[in-house]
């Protein structure tokens, strides 16, 4: 049953829940250039919007029925070559050292279980002065919100497939050796307080 909200419902929930983002997601997708890495790509949701600097373009998605999601929508894409989508976790990534211009995290560092061992993993295969390009939202600024966020997750994350609400993804990724200098934390003034604390911007893997 879990299994069917998963692949059925929860795509079709999420896809409605995040059209407020698509401008934010277009505008971070289309600074994405080189050989790319999008981790956890859901069904989709960002292949529209990459723009021919995307030369190529890696994709990990554990999820089976969202992969096949995925490749379907990728055949429509803007120049479908490009795209090359495997069944994979970003914890472990099956690739080399220093293997991509640029890393697209995008809403996902809230559902990655370890995440920590995947911002390490992003910094590897990332290349010295590569992008990892961030969407995500996060644990809120206001401490009273951040308390809310905790009482509310132990039903949100299971409805919302492992969804976290009270993650500090930017102290993850500084820890993990990225320069955050480039990444904001703001309010998305069409999303929910509990779940539209947004971090955003470019974190840079340090040459
Ligand atoms: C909220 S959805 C976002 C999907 C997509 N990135 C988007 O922007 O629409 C979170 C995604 O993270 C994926 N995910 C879960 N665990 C993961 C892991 N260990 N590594 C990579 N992706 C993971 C889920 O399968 C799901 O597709």
């Amino acid at each position: 049953m879990l299994g069917w909200y998963e692949d059925h419902i929860f795509p079709k929930v999420l896809d409605w829940a995040t059209r407020p983002l698509n401008r934010d997601r277009q505008h971070l997708i289309s600074q994405a250039q080189g050989r790319v890495l999008e981790i956890g790509v859901g069904n989709g949701a960002n292949f529209p919007f990459y723009a021919k600097s995307a030369v190529e373009i890696h994709g990990i998605e554990p999820g089976e029925a969202l992969l096949a999601e995925a490749r379907k929508f990728a055949s429509t894409a803007p120049h479908p070559e490009r795209f090359h989508l495997i069944n994979a976790g970003a914890e472990k990534l099956p690739w080399p050292d220093h293997h991509f211009d640029t890393v697209i995290a995008c809403l996902v560092f809230c559902t990655i279980p370890d995440y920590q061992a995947a911002a390490a993993e992003v910094f590897r295969v990332l290349k010295p002065g590569g992008a990892l390009l961030v969407l995500e939202h996060v644990a809120h600024k206001k401490p009273g919100w951040r308390r809310t966020q905790r009482i509310i997750e132990p039903l949100w994350t299971p409805l919302a497939c492992g969804c976290h609400l009270s993650r500090d993804s930017k102290t993850v990724f500084s820890d993990a050796g990225f320069d955050v200098s480039g990444l904001n934390q703001w309010q998305h003034p069409k999303l929910p307080t509990f779940a539209g604390y947004m971090l955003s911007g470019r974190a840079l893997r340090p040459v």
